[in-house]
């Protein structure tokens, strides 16, 4: 054997002795992964080595080859149980640390929309008194949204500023009201019906979205008063926000009732004092009093274009926001709010 075969060799052998040498380095699987690149590497010890195979004879790389794939399993066996022994170790550590009798981790629940609360709550109260569900199209027809509901072409209600047009006869309803026209399309008295959903309107700032909520209710049959509207209103609003609110009616008009009041409750923040410790209330602005629906009895145009006699027929209506309702009610000072879907205000009410 020649002297370079021979240092060939006892180099791969002190290779083997020096990874065996260095087990109390490797403490932590890391320290293990750091140690196989240094001796297995494609740049590590053993690859140099390697490098050297090239310089022997022809015939003795056979014997140079076949002594670095010994040197090569030994070395790998030897991390490998290293790897094992270290893994076992990690893994009792970690179940050290685990502590079964600390809490679980309760799974992140969703809650409804303050909307979508309000909305049911309405809802709830609503058909407690009497009254149906009734749903039906946000794309709604001219003559539903306007014509039938007493709402001639040239009213100012109808002006492109408010109204997104689909097509010159077709709307996103702008109100709850076309509601009233389907459901007496669709039945003769006696009928009371709510029907809640999105209304669209050309309109965006501070206080108005192009999409919000509102319930539309319609009572009618024989010998209905505004005496019933008035008592059916103040028992749903009672109902919503407290047995003490007050209720009042001022005149107002619609052209879908004759006539027309909007309900104005005391304020939901300082009882209708009108102030607060010291100070102007700011929901209320120093009146006590709060806007909350518009009403009135339906006007006999509206029983016209349907079909209803308006000698024999009468009834009332009414429309709210719910925006609004929830605004008072949870004592939100802005509207934007609702349609941010911030996680840490819609959490609030899980
Ligand atoms: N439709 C009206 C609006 O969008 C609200 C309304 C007022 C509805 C009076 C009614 C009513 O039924 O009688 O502002």
């Amino acid at each position: 054997m020649n002297d370079a075969l021979k240092s060939f060799l006892e180099g791969l052998d002190s290779l083997a002795q020096d990874c065996e040498s260095r087990k109390g380095q490797a403490c932590s699987l890391k320290e293990l992964d750091e140690l196989r690149i240094e001796f297995l590497g494609r740049k590590g010890k053993l690859a140099q080595s390697m490098g050297q195979l090239g310089r022997l004879d022809a015939t003795e790389k056979p014997a140079g080859g076949k002594k670095a794939n010994e040197v090569k399993q030994c070395i790998t066996t030897l991390l490998d149980a290293w790897q094992a022994e270290l893994s076992q170790a990690e893994s009792g550590r970690a179940l050290s640390r685990f502590d079964p009798t600390m809490p679980g981790r309760r799974p992140w629940a969703g809650s409804l929309h303050p909307v979508t609360l309000v909305m049911d709550e309405i809802c709830d109260v609503l058909t407690g008194l009497g009254f149906e569900h009734a749903a039906g199209p946000e794309v709604e027809n001219d003559w539903n949204n306007f014509e039938a509901l007493n709402i001639p072409p040239e009213h100012p209600a109808r002006d492109m500023q408010d109204t997104l047009y689909v097509s010159e006869r077709i709307v996103l309803r702008t109100h709850t009201s076309p509601m009233q026209i389907r459901s007496m399309l669709k039945r003769q008295p006696p009928l009371a019906v709510i029907a809640p959903g999105k209304v669209y309107r050309r309109d965006s700032d501070l206080t108005h979205t192009p999409m919000f909520h509102q319930i539309e209710g319609l009572l009618v049959d024989h010998n209905v008063s505004m005496g019933d509207l008035r008592g059916t209103l103040t028992a749903f609003v009672r109902q919503l926000f407290g047995a003490r609110t007050e209720v009042r009616f001022r005149p107002s008009f619609f052209p879908f009732t004759e006539p027309s009041a909007e309900v104005d409750i005391s304020c939901v923040l300082c009882g209708g004092a009108g102030s607060r410790d010291g100070s102007t209330c700011r929901v209320c602005k120093g009146t006590g009093w709060v806007e909350i629906l518009g009403c009135g009895m339906v006007d006999p145009n509206v029983f016209r274009s349907v079909g209803y006699d308006a000698e024999l027929y009468t009834g009332f209506a009414f429309g709210l926001g719910i925006e609004r309702v929830a605004m008072l009610k949870y004592g939100i000072g802005d509207l934007r709010m609702f349609f941010e879907n911030d996680v840490r205000f819609l959490e609030q009410f899980a």
